[in-house]
């Protein structure tokens, strides 16, 4: 259940307090672990993973943010950018008891906000469900692109 306000903390590129586990004040909340568990909840994507490959997800994001209801995690999206031209959202989730509340729109506001994207030509994002949202802050889909993906080859 939600006890109040909810605090966003936006991330400088590669999110080293979050990768150490840090939360709000920077206080050591198991943030990391906390973050896997939203994943896993939240999104059928980014279920599974694991905490060295959520670490360098977050080395290599050049903003992230995060939402926080005291030290619980309960929101959380980041994005890569080229800091010019091109920048990607990835993996926007809101818990389940905090959902259709604004929170989404705030994480991604402040994702298009943040330093890295502010100034980008273009930003692209990838959704399955949540075409609809998205439109509601913007965004449009290009009938005139294909979305094309090679995947590590497993085993
Ligand atoms: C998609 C998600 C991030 C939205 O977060 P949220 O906090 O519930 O969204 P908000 O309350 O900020 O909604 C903002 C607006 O979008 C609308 N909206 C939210 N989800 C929607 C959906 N699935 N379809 C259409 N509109 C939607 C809201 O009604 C609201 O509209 P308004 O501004 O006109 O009132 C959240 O539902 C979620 O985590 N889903 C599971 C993970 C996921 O699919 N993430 C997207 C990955 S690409």
């Amino acid at each position: 259940m939600s006890s109040g306000t909810i605090r966003l903390i936006r991330h400088v590129s590669g999110a080293p307090a979050l990768r150490l586990g840090l939360g709000p004040g920077l206080r050591p909340v198991g943030a990391l672990t906390q973050l896997g568990r939203l994943f896993d909840r939240e999104s059928f994507w980014a279920a599974g993973r694991d905490p060295d490959g959520l670490r360098r997800m977050l080395r290599g994001s050049q903003a992230a943010v995060s939402a926080w209801d005291g030290e619980r995690l309960v929101g959380f999206g980041r994005a890569t950018s080229d800091g010019a031209y091109r920048a990607v959202l990835w993996d926007v989730v809101v818990a389940g008891d905090h959902k259709g509340r604004g929170l989404g729109r705030r994480l991604v506001e402040a994702l298009v906000e943040a330093p890295a994207l502010a100034r980008t030509e273009r930003v692209y994002l990838m959704t399955t469900n949540s075409a609809g949202f998205y439109e509601r802050l913007g965004f449009r889909s290009k009938e005139s692109q294909n979305l094309m993906v090679k995947e590590k080859a497993s085993g």
